[in-house]
């Protein structure tokens, strides 16, 4: 059978030698990762398991050591290959990190019955870490076990009421350990402490931005594609969207993107993506109009993971006769594929293995790769995570519109019309969620939200409008703010805003007479109804 063949990962250039994040398991292990990139320096986190070796022949520039859950003196507690810390590579251990330094260097790690949990008071040694900062300082902490002796050879340079070795230095072998989380948001100078690391301890320069990100994916794109023919689904996302722009950059008309409207997107939005590549870009653009394909195939299904097979497979197979057709009319194979991988879906499907999840939902690859087409992969967004993603898609001068459009799950609005798909129904949702986004839009919430959307039950009530008694149906307003969709909460929108959505939609959508407003979070419910 045909397979697609994934991309081997390419060694790193010489700019973009990472900063290493071993993994131990901890629950923030890929935020220290981002936090870094936030730092402008390029990131990767790595399983805890990599040899020295390993280590030296990545040739990184700085190493940090996450936190994890376990007690060092643990059986089984993850470790570390004790000659990385003889490679001379500046290193900073956080929590359960710091704890292992600690024990390989001669220091050691106890169980002193003193736990802190959350926000702690610290009075830190200026200069080193916290260059630049005051001497009392607010740190998050999550810890049972302490370091009671620091490594050989190291200073402390921080403490809090409970935990006087809460940070040590040794400037010489630039070796670096604290016991709070500079990683998240409640540590409020957590990000200045990290930076110090990089810039003034380990010399690490600001370097990697979204201008440096686009030379060299360009230059890799150029080497890997030669002068072959490539093809990129556009979903109307972000990710495709910049995907196929830096592959444009690259290869030019060697490229084509296909862009099939399933007729069950948002209003306006094959409009945009048509008028933003085609029209403004002037990149090949092939629009296939299979509304009605999609449309036939949903009759009279109602089941949610029956929709989303549908929509799925169809898709498939109108993007595999496109490929067909452009091979055959050209005569020549296309032989590259452009999927806008993240890097977060590259370590969530295993690339690093421990502390973090296992698989992507299989429901999440819809609208991306044809199982059997023997092409390929170019994925230019490997390495990214989403808010790199918009940044690079910001530089490339895609309209904001598309750089920082909510998240849409690629079966569309068949997922948020509970029952049947009619044309009907999509009418009515359609509409009720232009306006939810123009009044969204208006309040100047669009971007705090994670997403904003409208949901059309399967059920119809009594109102009365006019004289008249009416039966129709109710509209739900869904709105969340999350970090990353595997929890949310819902949005407290402003009832002024409320307001004017319901009486909006309730006034100008014909088959529309209640608003009702979801406040459930996740879990335990889901973001999506279906
Ligand atoms: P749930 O509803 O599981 O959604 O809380 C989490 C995130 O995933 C999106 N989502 C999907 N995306 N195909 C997609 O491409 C799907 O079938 C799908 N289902 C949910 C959802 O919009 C949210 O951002």
């Amino acid at each position: 059978m045909a397979t697609v063949h994934p991309l081997p990962v390419c060694e790193p250039v010489a700019e973009e030698r990472p900063v290493l994040v071993l993994d131990l398991g901890g629950q923030y292990s890929q935020l220290i990762a981002r936090r870094v990139r936030e730092a402008r320096v390029y990131s990767e986190l790595v399983p805890h398991r990599l040899s020295a070796a390993e280590v030296r022949a990545r040739n990184p520039l700085a190493l940090i050591l996450s936190g994890g859950p376990a007690s060092v003196y643990a059986e089984g507690a993850p470790t570390i290959d004790r000659e990385i810390f003889g490679l001379g590579i500046p290193t900073l251990g956080i929590c359960y990190g710091m704890q292992l330094m600690a024990m390989d260097l001669g220091g050691s790690v106890d169980r002193t019955g003193v736990s802190e949990f959350g926000r702690t008071a610290l009075e830190a040694t200026p200069g080193g870490l916290f260059e630049g900062l005051a001497a009392e300082q607010t740190v998050w902490m999550s810890h049972r076990d302490s370091v009671v002796a620091p490594p050989v050879g190291a200073r402390v340079v921080a403490g809090s009421p409970s935990t006087p070795i809460a940070a040590f230095e040794d400037s010489e072998r630039r070796l670096y350990g604290v016991q709070f989380h500079p990683e998240v948001r409640h540590t409020p100078h957590g990000q200045d402490v990290l930076e110090n690391f990089l810039y003034k301890l380990a010399g690490v320069p600001p370097a990697w931005t979204a201008a440096a990100v686009i030379e060299e994916q360009v230059e890799r794109i150029r080497g890997q594609i030669g002068t072959e023919r490539v093809i990129c689904g556009l979903s109307g996302g972000v990710d495709s969207a910049v995907a196929a722009l830096l592959v444009y950059k690259a290869v030019g008309d060697q490229l084509t993107c296909v862009f099939v409207d399933h007729g069950l997107l948002r209003e306006n939005e094959a409009g945009q993506v048509v008028d933003t590549f085609a029209g403004h870009f002037h990149v090949p653009l092939v629009h296939v109009a299979a509304q009605d394909r999609f449309l036939t195939r949903l009759e009279g299904v109602s089941d949610p993971e029956e929709k989303r097979k549908i929509v799925g497979e169809e898709f498939i197979r109108v993007f595999e006769e496109e490929a067909r057709k452009l091979s055959d009319e050209r005569e020549e194979e296309v032989r590259f594929l452009v999927q806008g991988t993240l890097y977060s879906d590259v370590i969530e499907s295993g690339g690093s293995d421990e502390g973090v999840a296992a698989t992507i939902k299989s429901h999440h690859n819809v609208g991306g790769l044809p199982a059997d087409m023997r092409m390929e992969l170019v994925e230019p967004l490997r390495q990214l995570f989403k808010d790199e993603v918009r940044r690079v898609g910001e530089e490339l001068g895609l309209p904001e519109r598309m750089v920082w459009r909510q998240p849409f799950p690629g079966p569309g609005l068949a997922i948020r019309i509970i029952g049947e798909v009619t044309r009907e129904r999509l009418e009515i949702l359609r509409a009720a969620d232009a306006i939810l986004q123009e009044e969204v839009r208006r309040a100047g919430l669009y971007r705090e939200l994670w997403q904003s959307f409208a949901v059309l039950p399967a059920i119809k009530s009594v109102g009365v409008q006019g004289d008249e008694r009416t039966y129709a149906y109710p509209i739900v307003i869904r709105a969340v703010t999350s970090e990353d969709a595997m929890t949310a909460d819902w949005a407290r929108l402003p009832y002024d805003l409320l307001e004017q959505v319901s009486s909006r939609i309730i006034n100008e959508i014909l088959g529309v007479n209640r608003v009702a407003l979801d406040i459930s979070s996740k879990p335990p419910s889901t973001i999506e109804w279906e």
